[in-house]
């Protein structure tokens, strides 16, 4: 899935001629990724805030390809000679574009950056939109994991989720993404309407009998402007789905999945490359409607956002006049600790301590006050080489992390 981090609303002032302080340059800049997003859906499911529109009967891909490719051109003089580590294609449904486009689209990608010939190429997949063969020439086209939405195995849940696809389906779709790549993961969520713990047990053990490499665990959350916000589903108490995300870390520890970010469950050498990066604070370029990203500079840090409504974002791409299809803003040296702690605090083992001056080009000393403040009340690990939550800063994520706003 795709990281949002709260950018400032269109309109408001920018942050422009605030630099990070001065000496505190970048030395070296961090890995690069790039964000690709697509933005149609089968339909739009009722817990969903991503910014994904039911699809029109056919998706306009060659208008969406020809928009890609001058969005990318565009933003190339940002990224010259930067080898990219990695590439997710996110959406909304990646796995609606036609294996022709998707062609298309990675051969543009390989064509215009320096991408590393070991990159991990992630493309986000519905169960509903799996067909036999599709899954083979995406593979054959470079992508070399696939991430499948499933969410439960319960058809009961699925339909209370408004989700297209049936368990069947699910199960069929897992073992076409297993046949044509090395690398799966399986996006599921918990504490859904209704769920007990017994359900929740049935939805793990199925996902843990296919043994895939990676699982994304989410806690349902009712967003804001969604259909559950409006219509909210009755959901599990929070002892229950406290209980249930011990038992989701327990039963996958035994199977050999480890939990090292917040929903985030791998084997060993199995972790996501590309979601690494956006918790390392590293950088990473989002292209497509309302894709995010962040860049790195010698001398500052920079967020864009790109128009999130698919027409106005395809129409100023290829305008190409530089107006309008990214608001872009330079983050002050006030805001790049919580920004950073925010990310680095939801891997489970943190980050050594020096990543914090390598990747905001401040010193830690910024972050003295807060630092102690946490570490005496018990929340972050007493270790001053790393910059870690401890097991009660864990459970009290949210708190801890406003401590360094
Ligand atoms: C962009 S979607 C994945 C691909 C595809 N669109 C799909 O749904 O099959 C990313 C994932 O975010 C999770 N997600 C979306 N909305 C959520 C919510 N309100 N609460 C928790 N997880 C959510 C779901 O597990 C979903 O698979
Ligand atoms: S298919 Fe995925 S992106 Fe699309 S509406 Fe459903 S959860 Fe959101």
């Amino acid at each position: 899935m795709a990281i949002t981090i709260p950018i400032r609303p269109a309109g408001a002032a920018p942050q422009s001629g605030k630099l990070t302080p001065p000496g505190a340059t970048l030395t070296s800049l961090p890995p690069l990724s790039v964000y690709v997003h697509v933005p149609w859906c089968v339909r739009k499911c009722p817990y969903c805030d991503f910014n994904s529109h039911a699809a029109p009967t056919e998706i306009p891909e060659r208008a969406y390809l020809d928009a890609l490719r001058a969005d990318l051109e565009q933003a190339l003089p940002s990224i010259w000679g930067r080898q990219v580590i990695s590439v997710f294609l996110g959406g909304g449904t990646p796995s609606l574009l036609s294996p022709a486009a998707l062609d298309e689209l990675l051969g543009m990608l390989r064509a215009y950056l320096n991408l590393w010939p070991d990159a991990e190429i992630t493309m986000e997949a519905n169960p509903g939109t799996a067909e036999a063969g599709r899954f083979l020439d995406y593979a054959a086209s470079g992508v070399n994991r696939l991430s499948l939405g499933i969410q439960s195995f319960d058809d009961a849940q699925l339909k209370k989720l408004g989700r297209i696809h049936t368990a069947d389906q699910a199960r069929a779709a897992i073992e076409m993404a297993q046949r044509a790549v090395d690398r799966v993961n399986l996006d599921l969520m918990f504490a859904l309407p209704g769920q007990d713990l017994d359900g929740c047990m049935r939805d793990l053990n199925k996902a843990v009998s296919y043994g895939t490499e990676h699982l994304s665990y989410y806690h349902l959350t009712l967003e804001p402007n969604t259909v559950f916000a409006k219509y909210p589903p009755e959901l599990p108490d929070d002892d229950t789905s406290a209980a249930m995300q011990d038992a989701i870390e327990e039963r996958l520890n035994l199977a050999g999945l480890q939990r090292y970010e917040v929903s985030a469950y791998a084997k060993p050498g199995a972790r996501s490359r590309h979601n690494l990066n956006y918790w390392e604070f590293g950088d990473y370029l989002g292209i497509g409607p309302g894709a995010h990203g962040k860049l790195s500079f010698h001398d500052r840090i920079v967020r864009e956002a790109r128009l999130r409504n698919p027409e106005s974002w395809m129409a100023a791409a290829v305008r190409r006049d530089g107006s309008h299809l990214a608001e872009t803003r330079q983050v002050g040296p006030e805001e790049l600790p919580f920004e950073f702690m925010l990310n680095a605090l939801r891997l489970k083992a943190g980050v050594p301590a020096t990543l914090f001056e390598e990747r905001t080009g401040m010193s830690l000393a910024a972050l003295s006050r807060p630092l102690a403040d946490a570490t005496s009340r018990g929340l972050l690990d007493a270790d001053p080489t790393r910059l870690c939550a401890s097991a009660l800063g864990w459970r009290f994520l949210n708190d801890l992390q406003e401590m360094f706003l």
